[in-house]
C-alpha cells in the first residue's frame, strides 16, 4: 500500500475566490497546494476586461506573502457586449487564459451572462484565431428542461454545433457532471477539454438529501445519478489528457447556504488534493493522479508543468466544522466540504 505520494505540484483550472475578506480567507488554502489556478470572473460586477482582470489578479496576489510563488491565471466574463477589442487585449496578456461563458441565469452571478450564443460567433472565431480558450458553464437555462438534464441538453444543442462550426476554438467544458459530458470530451479532438470537481467524483445526487436537505452539497451543475459519478471517475483515471483538475471551489457564507433560497457552491480548497487522492485511491488508480492533477491542464493550456513537487501522506485529518472569515464586522464562516469528517490523506506542509 502506498503511504506517501510525491507528485509535480498540481494546478486548479477552475476556482472561485471572490474578493476582500472572503478572498483573504480562501486564497491561502489554494496557494498551499497548487502552483496556479484559473480564477473565475463572476464577481459583482463581473470581470469583463483584461484591465479589470489584471487588477483582480493583483488583489489575489496581495492575499499572499510575496514569497508564495502562486501564479493566478485569469478568465474574463463573456457578455453580450464583449467586443473584438476585448479578445485582442486578452490574447496579449500572459495572465489571461480565456473567456468564461455563463449562459445568462445559469448559476451564481450569471445575470450578465450570454443570452444568445450564436450572436457571439465573430468573437469565437477571433478567439480561435488568437488561441484564446473558451471556458464553458455547460447548462441550458430553459426552465422547461429538467435541472438534471441541463448539461446533456447543452452539449447536444449548443456545444456540439459550436465545435462543428469552429473546430479550432479550444473549449473547456467546465465541471462536467454526466456520462454524456465525459463521452462528448472523450470522443472529441484535442481542442475539447473538461475539468472535474472533487464533489462530482465523490458523491451522487442522493447526497443532497441524505437524512434531510444538505445545503452544503448543493452546487451547479447539480450532483447526478451514480452512473454519472462512475463515468466521471472512469474519465478522470482513464489517462485521456483532455480531462483535468478543476475544483470549482466556490465559497459562500454559512448564512447564504443555510437559507430559504440557498446559494449554489461547495468550498473544497481546504483539502482539495486530499479529496482527489481519496477518489483515485478508491478507484485503485493513484498512479494516474499526477497526470490528471499536474500535467493534463497545463498541456491543454500550452503551459509548462510546475517545477515544484508536493507530497501527500496517508495521515488522517479531521476537517473543521467551519472556517471563520476574519475582518468582518459581523463574524461569518464557511462550511467546508466534509466538515467534521475524517479524511485519510494529508498534504505534507
Ligand atoms: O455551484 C456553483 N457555484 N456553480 C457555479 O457555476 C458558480 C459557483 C459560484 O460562483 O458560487
Ligand atoms: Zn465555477
Amino acid at each position: 500500500m502506498t503511504d506517501t505520494l510525491t507528485i509535480t505540484q498540481p494546478d486548479d483550472w477552475h476556482l472561485h475566490v471572490r474578493s476582500s475578506e472572503m478572498a483573504q480567507c480562501v486564497i491561502p488554502y489554494t496557494a498551499a497546494q497548487f502552483g496556479r489556478a484559473l480564477i473565475m470572473p463572476n464577481l459583482t460586477p463581473p470581470v469583463t476586461t483584461t484591465a479589470r482582470a489584471l487588477q483582480y489578479r493583483e488583489e489575489v496576489l496581495e492575499c499572499l506573502p510575496e514569497t508564495s510563488g502562486f501564479d493566478p491565471k485569469m478568465a474574463i466574463y463573456l457578455t453580450d457586449r464583449t467586443r473584438v477589442e476585448d479578445v485582442l487585449e486578452a490574447s496579449q496578456s500572459e495572465h489571461v487564459l480565456g473567456f468564461k461563458l455563463y449562459p445568462a441565469g445559469a448559476t451564481t452571478n450569471s445575470d450578465s451572462g450570454v443570452t444568445k450564443i450564436t450572436h457571439l460567433m465573430p468573437i469565437f472565431e477571433l478567439m480561435a484565431e488568437k488561441g484564446v480558450v473558451l471556458q464553458v458553464h455547460g447548462e441550458v437555462t430553459d426552465p422547461h428542461v429538467d435541472v438534471f438534464d441541463r448539461e446533456a441538453v447543452f452539449i447536444e444543442q449548443v456545444l456540439h454545433p459550436l465545435h462543428n462550426e469552429i473546430p479550432d476554438l479550444k473549449i473547456v467544458l467546465e465541471h462536467i457532471t454526466t456520462q454524456q459530458g465525459a463521452e462528448f470530451v472523450s470522443q472529441s479532438d484535442q481542442n475539447i477539454g473538461a475539468t472535474i470537481t472533487p464533489q462530482h467524483l465523490m458523491y451522487n445526487r442522493n447526497e443532497i438529501f441524505r437524512g434531510g436537505i444538505q445545503p452544503h452539497k448543493y452546487c451547479l451543475p447539480i450532483l447526478k445519478r451514480e452512473k454519472h459519478r462512475q463515468a466521471l471517475v472512469e474519465a478522470a483515471i482513464g489517462g485521456n489528457p483532455s480531462f483535468f483538475l478543476g475544483t470549482d471551489s466556490a465559497p459562500h457564507t454559512r448564512q447564504s447556504k443555510e437559507s430559504a433560497c440557498g446559494c449554489a457552491g461547495i468550498f473544497s480548497a481546504h483539502a482539495a488534493m486530499e479529496f482527489y487522492t481519496h477518489v483515485f485511491e478508491s478507484a485503485d488508480a493513484l498512479d494516474k493522479l499526477e497526470a490528471f492533477a499536474s500535467h493534463n491542464g497545463a498541456g491543454f493550456y500550452g503551459l509548462p508543468i510546475n517545477k515544484n513537487k508536493i507530497t501527500l501522506k496517508r495521515t488522517d485529518q479531521i476537517i473543521p466544522n467551519q472556517i471563520g472569515i476574519k475582518g468582518l464586522q459581523v463574524p461569518q464562516e464557511i462550511v467546508p466540504l466534509m466538515a467534521g469528517e475524517v479524511l485519510n490523506w494529508s498534504v505534507v506542509r
